[in-house]
């Protein structure tokens, strides 16, 4: 090869390594954003322990934080950020309350009315379990996986979400719907197999993965929110939203779910076709040509465009304005930096994609001062327009993902 040959591939290689050098920058950067969320999450403890037996989820108009019990599905969230906050900065104040705020939840090991259960034990008992490795931990998520896997059914194929979904245009009743969401709570599942070397959980991860993936995903690589089965045969009766915009849309936290499950599964698996899944959906989050310069998604990436209508009794209608979710664009962070560390896919971009993310949350645009914002981290996400809930609030889930991405970065930037 000529010298002159070789100079392009040396150029590329080195911009590539330089890259991937850990840029003290960058660690200051995560640093500093660990230390403002360290404040912040105290804000929130104050408030949190003085009720104790309810789990913060969000803020009413007036700026009070309202709390819900244990049985919905965002109660260990909170539980896990500080977890999260105790990894990224050591204070060991928050290592006792992540202890606290944890083991209240342990009467969900045998909970069983929703598919959600991955999220509440998974984020805190599963952060607990890996950073302290307390066995009593690992026996409660595996007494919660057990659990969970009795929504299974060998005829359908998968776990059953909800036990019942009406449509938006009060036409269609289902017994058997499956959210796209549903594909988080699958770690629980190929975790209680590793530490039991008992396959069936993780059987029943792999069939619903494999499911979804048929049945749940466009052509296009966006997603449908609901798919709805026939619980004797297993056909799919309708494919439906439930919290986006119209049926044929694709809302924005759902497509997050699916690069985040896919990305989880191809890490279990190592499947091909699981990465590919993932990196496309991702594609189609990055790639939209309507998704704003921060990377913050509007809340359904068709909201009020021609093409989409919404039921008639969602209240997705009554909402003219384009809200951003940065709870959809904080599960994305994270997610895309976990893609970022597979190969055989465009890492760099996913990377990119996911340090803009992480940047724009960390900017005043979303970050809340300290001591505002009823003492979450994160403004300007959604629970459900369609159902006239939560719109432009601080959710404690969006929360929980951001801390994951601030410490999936800095472990990027420590391998480096
Ligand atoms: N899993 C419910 C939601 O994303 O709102």
């Amino acid at each position: 090869m000529k010298p002159k040959a070789i100079l392009p591939i040396l150029f590329l290689a080195l911009s590539t390594l330089l890259a991937f050098v850990a840029d003290p920058n960058e660690m200051s950067f995560v640093k500093q954003h660990f230390s403002a969320s360290e404040k912040q999450l105290g804000k929130l403890l104050d408030t949190a322990n003085r009720v104790d037996t309810l789990y913060p989820r969000t803020i009413d108009q007036c700026g009070k934080v309202i709390f819900t019990n244990m049985y919905e599905w965002t109660s260990g969230f909170f539980a896990g950020s500080l977890w999260y906050g105790y990894e990224g900065t050591g204070n060991p104040q928050l290592k006792a309350q992540a202890i606290k705020w944890t083991e209240k939840l342990e009467p969900l090991k045998s909970f069983t009315e929703h598919h959600d259960l991955g999220f509440m034990v998974y984020c805190s008992y599963g952060n607990a379990y890996r950073m302290t490795k307390n066995e009593k931990y690992k026996d409660i998520l595996v007494q919660a996986a057990q659990s969970l896997s009795t929504r299974f059914s060998e005829k359908t194929g998968v776990i059953k979400s909800w036990d019942k979904f009406g449509s938006w245009d009060g036409k269609g009743r289902y017994d058997f719907p499956v959210i796209i969401d549903n594909m988080m709570n699958l770690e629980l599942l190929f975790f209680a197999s590793k530490v039991t070397g008992n396959q069936s959980y993780r059987e029943i991860a792999l069939s619903h993965a494999e499911k979804t993936m048929q049945n749940q995903i466009r052509d296009d690589y966006s997603s449908y929110h609901v798919v709805c089965y026939d619980p004797q045969n297993g056909k799919v009766l309708s494919r439906e939203t439930a919290q986006g915009y119209a049926n044929n849309s694709t809302w924005a936290r759902g497509q997050s779910w699916g690069i985040y499950g896919f990305t989880m599964t191809y890490r279990e698996t190592q499947d091909p076709r699981y990465l590919k899944v993932a990196s496309k959906m991702a594609d189609y989050y990055i790639d939209h040509s309507d998704l704003p310069s921060d990377f913050v998604a509007y809340w359904d990436f068709n909201a009020n465009q021609n093409g989409y209508t919404p039921s008639i009794r969602s209240k997705a209608k009554d909402t003219p304005t384009n809200y951003r979710d940065a709870s959809a664009a904080a599960v994305t962070a994270s997610a895309l930096l976990e893609l970022s560390t597979f190969s055989g896919i465009n890492a760099k971009k996913y990377r990119d994609a996911g340090v803009k993310i992480l940047k724009s949350l960390s900017g005043s645009a979303y970050f809340a001062k300290y001591g505002t914002n009823g003492g979450f981290l994160l403004r300007h996400s959604v629970g459900s327009i369609a159902h006239g809930v939560e719109i432009d609030v601080p959710l404690v889930y969006a929360d929980y993902y951001y801390l994951e991405a601030l410490n999936r970065y800095r472990k990027i930037l420590s391998a480096a």
